[in-house]
């Protein structure tokens, strides 16, 4: 296939295939996913028709929130393998013409970075300590939290220590914040972005971008009447926590290191903001482009997804930058089995609903077939879009969520944290190792028969130093050797097939233009109350490419045209429900 990484804005419309490294691939037999492990994977994604991959972090960590506790910006996790073993990772992406987006987690280290240490054994006030966030308690003695504040894991925000001060964590207590308005903090950041661009690395995923800035001046937030723990602010843009404007200053230093470097390093925040504040990350002045995460937000219902689409679209517009789609990540269920739900609309996020249903345990109703049909359906109609794909390692499989992993084996502080009725299991059922080979089948675990034990799909080799390889770090079902790689690899009707026909067509088509217009279709036949349909223009100058996805009961007529990709068969003179179908017509 020809790829599309030949120029500067090759990110502008890429897939980015994200990797959660410890569940990718074990080479050495140690039950974690490696670095080796990608390096062995790498003709399986460009096979996929990626552009480029994202590693979410494999720096040395403690564990406390799945490697978003960073002990060290600038060097790779023993357990994970070693900087010569990065260095051959990027050269082997490379090679197959792939780009490599590291993850950067500038909000908080890990309880276990120097900085921290070296802050617990100083005293208050020191210059150690201002490099996170330290205040004294209120109450007689100090007692008490400095302010009302709450962790997004649950519980105060703050944690006290021996001497009796506290520090803040907007996350687990194992992640202080830092201080970004300490200049060694800025320092730090940039040799760390400086660093790995000069190990090849072609962009940056910025953790947590909207959180940096912070107004401790500020009164409790139960007198500001804001959720403490608001992760999507509104657009006033005055939360003393989240999307304050001082936060654009590091964006803006930062771009400065990117162009230092030729092509510019990219990146993309990670912004939890109003849509109406999203182009300001993604400005050129500044990152260049920011998550859109409407689609995994929103139900399987086309008024939710054309208003994800349109919102998109605009945004990408005011930032003179493109959008990007999102079905799935390491943070939220797997879309298949979102879709697999009863599409329940609610207040705020229906994940907020559907994390309830699919995490609390094995209470959730899941109705498979249907799950797979809207995940083939919507990967049509995310991949037909303008701007850049986010592909979630396992979606190409269409994995469901493993919503039933025994609670002793979780390792997600969200699930720690959370008891009671409205208990979540947290996030680690769309972390489980990836099946690679149906014949390595574990055997049925003692523990829970659902489970395997020994075995692991083909995701750790058989064998460790002449001993069995350990098991994976969080355990597989059984049922995941339905979705084992060689398995997909040989039905032409597997995800895995559509996921690779349609991002080739995507290229070959779409993307090679460069363009990013689109054309939402509004017809008799493409009511908008149950089809979305675009058009957009193609490297054929007597064809428009028309992307059809019908969600209703009612079969839509299909249209005059040549029938390029279907995401269910057999295809009639209709569209079924819950199917896409891409068309070239004549100009
Ligand atoms: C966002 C990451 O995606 C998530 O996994 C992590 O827990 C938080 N940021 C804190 O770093």
């Amino acid at each position: 296939m020809t790829s599309n990484n030949t120029h500067k804005d090759w990110w502008k419309q890429a897939v980015v295939y994200q990797i959660y490294p410890r569940s990718f691939k074990d080479s050495d037999g140690d039950g974690l996913g490696d670095i080796a492990g990608i390096t062995s994977r790498m003709g399986y994604l460009r096979d996929l028709g990626v552009d480029a991959i994202w590693l979410s972090p494999f720096y040395p960590s403690e564990l406390a929130d799945g490697g978003y506790d960073v002990i060290d910006y600038r060097d790779v996790d023993p357990r994970l393998g070693t900087m010569d073993d990065f260095d051959a990772m990027v050269a082997a992406a490379h090679s197959q013409g792939l780009k490599v987006v590291v993850d950067i987690v500038p909000n908080h280290t890990s309880d276990r970075h120097p900085w921290f240490q070296e802050a617990l054994g100083a005293a208050p006030g020191s210059a150690q300590r201002e490099r996170y966030i330290f205040r004294e308690g209120r109450g007689c003695d100090g007692e008490i939290p400095p302010n009302d504040w709450l962790s997004m894991f649950g519980g105060s925000a703050w944690q006290r220590v021996d001497d009796g001060q506290w520090y803040l964590h907007l996350f687990a207590r194992q992640q202080p914040d830092l201080n970004w308005k300490n200049p060694d903090v800025h320092e730090d950041f940039i040799r760390t972005l400086r660093f790995w661009s000069d190990h090849g690395t072609d962009g940056f995923r910025v953790d947590v971008a909207h959180g940096l800035a912070k107004d401790l001046s500020s009164r409790s937030l139960e007198e500001l009447g804001r959720w403490p723990s608001q992760a999507q602010p509104t657009a006033d843009g005055d939360h003393p926590l989240w999307d304050r404007p001082e936060v654009h200053d590091i964006y803006r230093e930062w771009r400065r290191v990117f162009d230092e470097y030729d092509p510019p390093r990219f990146a993309i925040a990670e912004a939890w903001v109003a849509p109406e504040h999203q182009h300001l990350y993604a400005s050129e002045k500044e990152l260049g482009q920011v998550f859109n995460f409407e689609f995994a937000k929103a139900n399987w219902c086309p008024q939710e997804l054309r208003t994800a689409i349109v919102k998109g679209l605009d945004c990408a517009r005011e930032a003179g930058s493109t959008t990007t789609w999102v079905m799935s990540n390491h943070d939220v269920p797997r879309h298949a089995s979102r879709y697999a739900l009863p599409q329940v609309r609610t207040r705020g996020y229906h994940q907020i609903a559907n994390d309830w249903l699919l995490r609390n345990g094995e209470s959730y109703i899941e109705d498979r077939d249907r799950g797979t049909r809207r995940a083939r359906a919507a990967i049509m109609l995310e991949a037909g879009l303008p701007g850049s794909v986010y592909v979630y390692q396992g979606e190409e499989l269409g994995l469901f969520e493993v919503a039933d992993l025994p609670w002793d084996r979780l390792e997600d502080p969200q699930s720690r944290n959370s008891r009671g009725p409205f208990c979540v299991k947290g996030r680690d059922g769309c972390r489980v190792p990836l099946p690679w080979r149906a014949d390595d089948e574990p055997r049925p675990a003692a523990w829970n028969p659902k489970f395997g034990e020994g075995a692991s799909f083909g995701f750790s080799p058989q064998e460790r130093a002449g001993s069995p390889a350990c098991e994976p770090h969080l355990p597989q079902p059984l049922w995941f050797r339905h979705f084992a790689v060689d398995r997909e690899d040989n039905d032409p009707t597997s995800m895995l097939q559509l996921y690779r026909k349609a991002l080739s067509l995507r290229q070959t088509l779409l993307t090679a233009t460069r363009d990013t217009g689109l054309t939402l279709l509004t017809t008799e036949s493409f009511d908008d109350r149950s089809t979305i349909a675009y058009s957009r223009m193609t490297t054929r100058k007597d064809r428009r490419f028309v992307s059809i996805t019908n969600f209703g009961s009612e079969p839509v007529p299909l249209p005059h045209g040549t029938v390029v990709l279907a995401s269910a068969d057999p295809l009639g003179d209709s569209i079924p429900q819950d199917t896409t179908v891409w068309m070239l017509t004549d100009v």
